[in-house]
């Protein structure tokens, strides 16, 4: 008998209609923190996500020296002051950092420690200690960084900076935005320009906000530059919306019979909303309307509503760096469609908080959908008629974003369905369940 909690959650009892708000983008509030923590004076951050995940990333530069001054405002969005360490530098912590879950904290925090002289142990929860960081590692030692075991794959590793970085010019292995952002927070203490070059284009949120506290960045579509040394400054921040959170009340609202939805404020920009393209291409009933920007970051809404007849697509492997976090609610909605939906390029997929490609078949295969990989690509051959057999259980292996996509298929389908470890959803989004509600009621 499994030992893990399991939360039941019942078809949805009515349509979803209405707007919504989203919290504070996961990627957007960690580099608001993590930047801001770097840069010399006060910066004032607004909007940022409250979750498990990004509580990690304030320990982390709290145990290295920076003050942070945050409260929750009205809308539960963390908001206040954060003085960095700017030229004096983090001071040397007592304890190893704990990143929990976060991947994001424990990369990124590698290439803030690349210059400084002190020795840093970086840990995680069983999950994080699975996931590869030897493409972290790697560049940053080209760079001039120590890290103990040198060979290490896997945390916890001991890092220790080195004052005198040498700038590089680095082709990254895989599309990663937390690589590219770790190269390029070395790269803003090495002497001369530090370029990464990409296979495809990843997030570019360290490129857009970098500027911000006075880091000369150049951005093109699969290279980025940073020109160092410079000591950041700080800056104001203001977190838009989360469309990897928007994504599943969007999926939500196609699959649900009646459902018409707008989710308000949420980043739009285009390295992320990949699977608003997806799912106009599935045919889906989905659109995004631009409003501003904050920062260089594009927001507006994005609205979606039932679609009763959805078709299988291809996504090809350019395009799958801007799903990556979306891959599994994608799917989940391929199994509505009719005809094979295709995701090429997933192999990322089998490193996420979980093998996201194995859980996303496994999980599928419980309610008679055909899912398969082959080579790096993931086929879904979908079912307009898919229903759910009574009683199925879906694990979700601690995976936040698993816990939500079988949340998603359960409540839009035609019992309910019971899902292992579901508080995992406080990683990145802790009031799915309210959002859900407020839209149902
Ligand atoms: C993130 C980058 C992505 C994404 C993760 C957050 C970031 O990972 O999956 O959830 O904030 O930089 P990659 O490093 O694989 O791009």
């Amino acid at each position: 008998m499994s030992d893990v909690c399991a939360t039941i959650l019942k078809p949805l009892a009515s349509p979803l209609t209405g707007e919504v708000h989203v919290p504070g983008d996961k990627s957007i509030s960690h580099r608001a923190i993590l930047f801001a923590a770097m840069a010399e004076g006060t910066s004032k951050v607004t909007g940022v996500l409250d979750s498990e995940d990004v509580r990690s990333s304030i320990k982390a530069v709290c145990q290295l020296g920076a003050e942070v001054n945050l409260k929750k405002d009205g809308s539960g969005a963390l908001c206040g002051t954060i003085t960095g360490w700017g030229s004096k530098g983090p001071e040397q912590p007592e304890d190893p950092i704990d990143c929990g879950n976060s991947g994001t904290t424990a990369r990124l925090l590698m290439g803030m420690l690349a210059p400084w002289p002190i020795q840093v142990t970086i840990t995680g929860d069983a999950s994080l200690r699975l996931r590869p960081m030897r493409r972290n590692t790697a560049p940053l030692m080209k760079m001039g960084v120590q890290f103990k075991p040198a060979e290490a794959d896997h945390l916890p590793i001991t890092e220790i900076g080195n004052p005198n970085l040498r700038a590089i010019t680095y082709d990254a292995p895989m599309a990663s935005a937390q690589l590219k952002t770790a190269v390029l927070l070395a790269g803003v203490y090495a002497q001369g320009t530090t370029t990464l070059n990409e296979p495809a284009p990843s997030r570019n949120h360290t490129e857009l906000m970098l500027p911000e506290f006075g880091v000369p960045t150049t951005a093109g579509t699969r290279v980025a530059t940073v020109s160092g040394p410079c000591v950041m400054h700080a800056a104001d921040v203001v977190v838009p919306g989360d469309p990897s959170s928007a994504a599943f009340l969007c999926a939500a609202a196609i699959l649900k019979r009646g459902s018409s939805i707008c989710v308000e404020d949420v980043s739009l920009n285009p390295a992320r909303i990949g699977f608003v393209r997806t799912l106009e291409r599935m045919g889906a009933n989905i659109e995004d309307a631009r409003k501003g920007s904050e920062g260089k970051e594009p927001y507006g809404s994005i609205c979606a509503s039932y679609t009763p007849h959805l078709r299988g697509c291809e996504v090809p492997s350019q395009h799958f760096a801007s799903i990556v976090d979306e891959v599994p609610i994608l799917a989940v909605v391929a199994a509505h469609a009719k005809g094979v939906t295709v995701f090429k390029g997933a192999a990322e997929l089998r490193v996420k908080e979980t093998d996201r490609l194995q859980a996303i078949i496994d999980g599928l295969e419980q309610v008679g959908i055909d899912a398969w990989e082959e080579g790096d690509n993931l086929y879904v051959e979908g079912d307009p008629d898919l229903t759910v057999p009574p009683n199925t259980t879906f694990p979700s292996h601690g995976d936040h974003r698993l816990a939500m996509t079988w949340a998603v298929l359960g409540m839009c389908s035609n019992t309910p369905v019971s899902i292992e470890g579901f508080e995992s959803i406080s990683v990145s989004y802790p009031g799915f369940m309210d959002a859900i509600r407020s839209l149902e009621a």
